[in-house]
């Protein structure tokens, strides 16, 4: 939690190896946002219309993740991952974080990766951490 600042930007990979997300620090209030302000929130990187990674696209003072470099998609990562505008028809699948012991962890995927019809198959899990 000490490490990320509102603004920041940080990609990982969950539930497996290669399944990119990132996390980010908005400065307000989020759906499901973590931390004091309940506004730490995470996503997976791939954008729902066709699976392009909107990473790079990533705005936090503007609440948002896109417009997608492929097609245009934009969403709103305050509101869950809700599209704003574009070719995608489903929100962007929000990373649930639990936050214990002032370390981040990764608990859940809210929908599907694209281009999975489970997120857990044919992969490499994250090992999972276990607290004491
Ligand atoms: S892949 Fe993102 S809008 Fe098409």
């Amino acid at each position: 939690m000490s490490e990320v600042s509102t603004g920041d930007v940080i990609e990982f990979d969950y539930p497996l190896q290669g399944q990119s997300n990132f996390l980010t620090k908005l400065g307000e209030s989020a759906w499901d946002g973590v931390g004091a302000d309940e506004d730490i929130v995470a996503f997976n990187s791939q954008c729902t219309h066709a699976g392009c990674s909107v990473a790079g696209q990533v705005v936090p003072n503007e609440n948002r993740a896109g417009p997608c470099p492929c097609h245009y998609t934009s969403f709103d990562i305050s509101k869950g991952g809700l599209v704003n505008m574009g070719q995608a028809t489903s929100d962007l699948p929000q990373i649930e974080l639990d936050v214990e012991d002032g370390e981040i962890y990764a608990t859940y995927v809210e929908g599907l990766v694209w281009g999975y019809h489970n997120n857990l198959r044919n992969g490499t899990p994250i090992e999972a951490v276990q607290s004491n």
